[in-house]
């Protein structure tokens, strides 16, 4: 059985699916087998991210309507192992929790790894994405006001029991960070989130440049050997956070 981690945050728009999309990148460039679940209903993104939208004939909702089967709507993603099983277009075919909660371990006997990607909020759609999830990456960028929705998105996942969760600091740039003098280093940020660092995630325009037109991001970008070291951490290895005024 592969693991099943969600990639989840407090606030929207954070960058949930572009963590989700260059960790699953970067394990499958590691070797393992991968798949990408998109939790986010009515507002599916990872197969713009792939380059697989115009590919996309079925879908998580065809799967467990029985309309075909979980082979059909498994699509191969630019990287050997690394694959994708769509969410619907639209919102109220969001998958239910307790077909959820079947679906994602008999998928995880084929896989190293599923990641998915939880859509924002906290409704249905949270509760889809994270009952099947044995783990959570919280992402969050360095604000006051997000860390503070990861505090609280930490106590719904403990009543969830998924007790094993990492934070994921996105859009990091040191430089702003200093200025902003909101938090005096990396340790008050984590103390805010209550959540363990995992990994930092740099502001890299060339990752949304190349997320959004389906290219990959090359490996010698910063946000690229990111989620290197994030994939290396998420398999155990001890790799030292990079220091933050080089990311
Ligand atoms: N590290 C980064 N550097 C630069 N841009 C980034 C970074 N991370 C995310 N972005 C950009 O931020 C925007 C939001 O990212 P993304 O869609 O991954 O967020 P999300 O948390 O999945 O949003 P939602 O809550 O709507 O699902 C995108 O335009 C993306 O390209
Ligand atoms: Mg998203």
């Amino acid at each position: 059985m592969g693991a099943v981690t969600v990639i989840t945050s407090g606030k929207g728009g954070v960058g949930k699916s572009t963590v989700c999309a260059g960790l699953g990148r970067a394990l499958a460039e590691r070797g393992r087998r991968v798949l990408l679940i998109d939790g986010d209903a009515g507002l599916r993104c990872l197969d713009r991210m792939f380059a697989l939208d115009d590919r996309i004939l079925f879908d998580i909702s065809d799967v467990v309507n029985g309309a075909c089967e979980p082979i059909r709507a498994i699509y191969d993603c630019d990287v050997p192992g690394l694959y994708l099983l769509p969410a619907p277009f639209r919102e109220e075919k969001t998958v239910q929790p307790s077909l959820m909660r079947q679906l994602v371990p008999i998928l995880s006997r084929y896989y190293d790894h599923i990641l998915i990607d939880c859509p924002a909020g906290i409704g249905l759609g949270f509760d889809s994405a994270t009952v099947g999830a044995t783990r959570a990456l919280v992402v969050a960028t360095p604000d006051p006001v997000c860390l503070r929705g990861s505090d609280k998105v930490r106590l719904l996942l403990m009543q969830k029991n998924i007790a094993s969760q990492r934070l994921v600091v996105n859009r990091f740039h040191y430089q702003n960070f200093i200025k902003s003098s909101l938090y005096d280093d990396l340790d008050s940020v984590i103390d805010s989130a209550g959540i363990r660092l995992i990994g930092i995630v740099p502001e890299d325009p060339m990752l949304a440049a190349c997320l959004t037109g389906g290219r990959t991001v090359p490996s010698n970008f910063s946000a690229a050997k990111a989620f290197h070291r994030l994939a290396a951490r998420l398999e155990g290895e001890p790799v030292p956070l990079a220091r933050l005024e080089k990311l």
